[in-house]
């Protein structure tokens, strides 16, 4: 069993050993939590609007709740030392939840989804791909692949800002992935999109029987996974062939060795890059969304945002070393991730019984922490349902307790690919408010949608509007 561990004294609960009758060594408390259906439970994942519905519990209750989504035991954490303590402290007593690892037919070993050996193994060999000097060398991939959005762009139309971004980060994210041309990047693109649209993530999740049924949104999905699988694997072949550095995470991820010399097969590329392909895109189209929303919604903000990049930039694209002297365009982009963290909910299963203060999770039980229900928390975020970001001082950042702001989680199992996130979402920003006014269609609905990340539920139809004077940069 886990350490005992210390909890703020607000956690209160009800005596269920004393209720259930099982003679444990020592007494065990159920936190408190909200009435459950007799036979199903608590479903907040089932209901319309499941970010209303953890927020209220967590108001009503507090640092941590208990419910049962039908036979699974669920523990809801939320104050920052009880999500350090899983995330960091102990995290061997966790594995990642049934969520994540029903995925697995589709990443197969990717890190997203593997455990333990073999994730240790995989996390040593990638992470030199993810160094902040390799990293570095994509900024121009990801200003290059922005600017050519906006060339795309005519004065005054409406657009679906969400497809725009998700176009925009698969693209940046194949190109470093590979650093193929355009008509390779054409193919895994068409084959991605097809999934996505296809599958709204869920369909990953399918058990394996259901993967197989033969409607038209499913054999579609299936040909699109079979269709990149070929281009991967015909990559990764061209690639053994002449052993050259092309300057990308696959060249990284093909030289990394491990301390006995041993390499990746390519099934485990193949794993690592779909993983990268799907993390790595969504992820960030959904902040840019967000953002460009935000922004919108503050023009007092965004005026000065476009202050910043006018007087740093000059009219010229942005680079790595331009980044520092962006400091409100970070700050908009960190804001932004806290009202609307792409990964919304990270959960993790119990290996064995777990003590949290006075209360025991048991083997097998879930424990769910949110950074979207956290990061609204008004004991961390004066006003927290305001789009604020100049509370991000440095004394702030300084006196904010770790986790409670997570958006990329932590510990060991922390994003792999935050750096290249942070990179591309401030470097975008900068390219695109330089040249372009974003406006939302007056009337439009905007509600987060939370599937696998942070979606908007109708899209982000957004007018665009050049900025006086700006012409495009070359
Ligand atoms: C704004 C953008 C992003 C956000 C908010 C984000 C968030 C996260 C979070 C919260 C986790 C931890 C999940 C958990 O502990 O259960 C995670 C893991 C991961 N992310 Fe990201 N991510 C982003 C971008 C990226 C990018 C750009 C890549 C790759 C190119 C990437 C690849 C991964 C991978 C491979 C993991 C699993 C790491 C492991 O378990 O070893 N992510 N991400």
């Amino acid at each position: 069993m886990t350490p005992f561990l210390s909890v703020p004294p607000c956690l209160r609960g009800e005596r269920s050993a004393a209720r259930s009758g099982i003679n444990y060594e020592f007494p065990m408390l159920r936190p408190a939590g909200p009435k459950p259906h007799f036979l199903i439970g608590n479903m907040p994942l089932a209901r319309r609007d499941p970010l209303a519905v953890f927020s209220k519990w967590s108001a009503e209750f507090g640092d941590i709740f208990y419910y049962r989504a039908a036979w699974i035991q669920v523990y809801f954490l939320n104050h920052p030392d009880l999500i350090e303590a899983v995330l960091v402290r102990n995290y061997q007593n966790f594995l990642k939840d049934h969520v994540i690892r029903k995925s697995r037919w589709f990443f197969g070993e990717g890190l997203l989804t593997n455990e333990g050996e073999s994730w240790l193994r995989q996390r040593r060999l990638s992470q030199p791909a993810f160094h902040r000097d390799r990293i570095a060398s994509y900024a121009r991939i990801m200003t290059g692949y922005a600017s050519q959005m906006l060339d795309s762009w005519k004065q005054d139309e409406t657009l679906d800002i969400h497809q725009e971004m998700m176009q925009l980060t698969l693209r940046i994210v194949v190109r470093a992935l590979f650093n193929v041309e355009a008509e390779q990047i054409g193919a895994i693109s068409t084959a991605l999109n097809v999934m996505m649209r296809n599958s709204t993530g869920i369909r990953l999740l399918l058990p394996p029987a259901a993967r197989y049924l033969p409607t038209p949104a499913m054999i579609q999905f299936r040909r699109a996974v079979r269709r990149l699988d070929e281009t991967v694997y015909g990559i990764i072949a061209a690639r053994r062939r002449n052993e050259i550095d092309s300057g990308d995470l696959l060249s990284m991820l093909m030289q990394a060795r491990d301390e006995d010399g041993g390499r990746m097969t390519d099934k485990q590329l193949r794993d690592e890059v779909m993983t990268f392909l799907l993390a790595g895109h969504e992820t960030t189209a959904n902040a840019l969304t967000w953002t460009w929303y935000l922004l919108s919604s503050a023009p007092e903000i965004e005026a000065r945002v476009h202050e910043e990049v006018d007087r740093v930039l000059n009219g010229r694209l942005p680079t790595v070393a331009d980044i520092g002297a962006l400091p409100l365009v970070e700050q908009v982009v960190t804001e932004s991730m806290r009202l609307y963290p792409p990964a919304w909910i990270i959960g993790r299963r119990a290996l064995q019984d777990y003590r949290i203060g006075e209360y025991l999770a048991p083997a097998r039980s879930i424990l769910v922490m949110s950074p979207y229900v956290l990061q609204r928390d008004a004991r961390y975020f004066p006003d927290p349902e305001r789009f604020n970001p100049d509370r991000w001082t440095p004394t702030f950042r300084a006196a904010l307790p770790p986790f409670a702001y997570f958006p990329f989680g932590g510990g060991p199992r922390r994003c792999i690919g935050e750096s290249f996130a942070w990179m591309e979402l401030v470097l975008v920003v900068a390219t695109v408010a330089q040249q372009w006014q974003l406006r939302l269609v007056p009337g439009h609905p905007v509600a987060p949608q939370p599937v696998v990340t942070l979606r908007t539920k109708h899209g982000m139809k957004m007018t665009v509007h050049r900025r006086l004077g700006r012409c495009a940069i070359e």
